[in-house]
């Protein structure tokens, strides 16, 4: 019996319900492979937490998740709390303090989901964005002095250091090398920031020699996004920094048809630490409670989650679930369908005991 612990941590909004839904998803997994076992651990932190005791989660949070072996993450954020609170409070804290450097949002087509690109179907768009996701634009190092005179500066200054490129880089490639195509596409902006950029650029080209069986490119992020667009079938893997693959993937989920179905996981590739899952769709709290929140997003994190705990043929066997019970029109009504967030769990949880899946 393989026995791991997962975190779980619903947070705000359509969180909880999507959490649930995915438990219950991985719960019905362990019974239909019968060798594996999850121990959950549910975790009330969040926005309505904040407002009891004054901060997102107690002060030795990181000590408590860190035996874990998985982090399950919902959503954050309340239209009470400022977003920097929500944001920096609970989310970031564990990224940044579990050194979850590579942001990993896997891109596809679900069947029954329609691109708003003309004749672009399942397989046309098939791709993986990896994401820096403890340095560069977001590294939070700058400041602002002379507030409110009319000579008040700010700066933000992105952070790029060898260790923290080569790593994201080896992370891309060796990704690239473990999918069917080898491919890998590297984002880049080296014709106007001539420092970091090239930096980044040129360990690129050093880190590639360490993969010769992998082939790939490099764009320009403007080019990148025209490229996604008119030519989705060209790429595969892609590695960008964190500013750049954050603006990419909302435009990748946008093409394969809806952020709503979209995964990501926050990855110590180490394994020092846990790593975390979550819907890449934020707390919604317009649908929050109508029981209409798309599961398909953090049933996808799961399979990631699966993935990454080694899990391949349980992970295998989620997505196929998932893409029958899309493809078979049971969808919530974000992607055009009427079902329910139960109705859709219940057909994957069917379809995942069925024995043809
Ligand atoms: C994402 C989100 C976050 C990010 C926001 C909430 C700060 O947009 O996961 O892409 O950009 O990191
Ligand atoms: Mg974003």
């Amino acid at each position: 019996m393989r026995e791991h612990t997962v975190a779980t941590i619903p947070a705000d909004g359509i969180g909880p319900e999507v959490i649930t839904a995915g438990i219950a998803v991985l719960e019905s997994l362990q019974e239909r492979l019968g060798d594996l076992k999850f121990t959950f651990r549910n975790f009330d932190w969040g926005s309505d937490y904040y407002k009891r005791h004054g901060v997102m989660m107690p002060a030795d949070g990181l000590e408590t998740l860190k035996p874990f072996d998985a982090i399950y993450f919902g959503a954050v954020g309340a239209p009470d709390v400022p977003d920097h609170i929500t944001l920096w409070g609970l989310r970031l804290p564990i990224c940044q303090g579990f050194d979850q450097y590579a942001n990993v949002r896997p891109t596809k087509i679900l069947p029954g989901i329609t691109s708003p690109l003309r004749n672009v179907g399942p397989g046309d768009l098939d791709w993986v964005i990896v994401r820096e996701n403890s340095e560069g634009e977001y590294s939070g190092n700058g400041g602002r002095a002379h507030r409110g005179l009319p000579e008040e500066v700010g700066t933000e200054v992105a952070i790029f250091t060898r260790v923290g490129v080569t790593r994201i880089m080896r992370f891309a490639f060796k990704l690239a090398q473990s999918r069917p195509r080898k491919l890998l596409t590297v984002v880049t902006k080296s014709n106007a920031q001539r420092h970091g950029m090239v930096m980044w650029d040129e360990i690129a080209a050093e880190v590639a020699t360490e993969f010769p069986d992998v082939t790939w490119d490099k764009m320009l992020v403007d080019a990148m996004t025209v490229r996604m667009t008119l030519k989705p079938q060209s790429l595969d893997t892609i590695v960008a920094t964190n500013l750049h693959a954050d603006i990419l993937s909302d435009l990748a989920g946008a093409l394969a048809g809806s952020l709503g179905v979209a995964p990501t996981g926050n990855i110590d590739p180490e394994r020092r630490f846990p790593s975390m899952f979550e819907p890449i769709h934020g707390s919604a709290f317009n649908i929050t409670g109508k029981g209409i929140a798309n599961p398909v997003a953090s049933f996808w994190t799961a399979a990631q989650m699966l993935d990454h705990l080694g899990e391949a043929e349980a992970s295998e066997r989620l997505m196929r679930a998932v893409e029958r019970v899309c493809g078979a029109g049971i969808r919530t009504p974000d992607v055009g369908g009427t079902a329910t967030t139960k109705e859709v769990t219940e057909a994957v949880i069917d379809a995942i005991h069925s024995s043809n899946v």
